[in-house]
């Protein structure tokens, strides 16, 4: 438990440091028309399996595209998609995504309360921290030091994501948080707490 807490302290530290690339709004809604079959125009896809956009945090957006850029994370999608964007063009993307506003979704009761109580207070039989104490407790997360809001998000691309880091495929998470946090969920509590968030606001 006291390693979490120390890295929620640090990230507060972080929090002072200067964002590293300014990004143009009205430049990448011009770009992001290249993204909107998959991402919706406004950032909130339709398609469950593809991440909603809209009002995630600049600077985590602009880690995410830096990190399919390098293969850091690897996606057969996201790479070659924006291959041939600048860096700059990422910047203004990012700001453009940061810019509009998250749709929530609605969720089935009998989950509500097994992911409630995760996302709020963890599992401490298992050693699960509240997901609340870095994605916040409205899922708004922590923008200055890139911690993703989760509010409104596809509850199929939670799930996936979560199993991604259990089973080390994704891997791009700072001091291997997430892998550590979500290779100790049970399927049951991944799909409960993916739930819980597809409707939190
Ligand atoms: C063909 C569909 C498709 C298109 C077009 C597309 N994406 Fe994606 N995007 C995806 C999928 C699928 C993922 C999830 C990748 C994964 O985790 O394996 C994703 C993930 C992302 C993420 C990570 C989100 C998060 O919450 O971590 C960002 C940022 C992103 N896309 C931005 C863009 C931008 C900017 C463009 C346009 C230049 C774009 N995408 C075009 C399908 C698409
Ligand atoms: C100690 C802080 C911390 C805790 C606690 C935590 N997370 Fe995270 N989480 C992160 C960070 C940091 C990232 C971003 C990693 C990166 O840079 O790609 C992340 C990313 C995610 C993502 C991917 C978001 C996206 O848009 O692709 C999901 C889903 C997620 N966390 C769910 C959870 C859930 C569910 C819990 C609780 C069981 C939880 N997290 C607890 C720090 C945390």
């Amino acid at each position: 438990m006291k390693k979490w807490l120390l890295m929620i302290v640090m990230s507060f530290a972080v929090v002072t440091l200067p964002s590293l690339a300014a990004g143009d709004i009205a430049a990448g809604k011009v770009i992001s028309a290249q993204c909107a079959a998959c991402h919706g125009v406004d950032g909130n896809s339709s398609e469950p399996s593809f991440p909603k956009l809209a009002g995630q945090g600049e600077g985590y957006l602009y880690k995410q595209l830096l990190n399919f850029a390098s293969g850091t994370r690897e996606s057969l999608i996201m790479g070659p998609m924006i291959a041939d964007i600048s860096a700059q063009g990422l910047a203004d993307l990012s700001a453009y995504y940061a810019s509009q506003k998250v749709t929530a979704g609605l969720v089935s009761e009998s989950l509500i309360e097994q992911g409630q109580k995760l996302y709020r207070a963890g599992n401490k039989e298992t050693g699960v921290p509240a997901c609340m104490s870095c994605h916040g407790p409205r899922g708004a997360g922590i923008p200055a030091a890139k911690w993703p809001a989760l509010s409104g998000q596809h509850a199929r691309y939670v799930e996936m994501q979560l199993d991604a880091f259990s089973q080390g495929d994704r891997n791009n998470d700072p001091n291997d948080m997430m892998r550590d946090i979500s290779s100790r969920l049970s399927a049951d509590e991944k799909k409960a707490v993916s739930a819980y968030i597809s409707a939190l606001h």
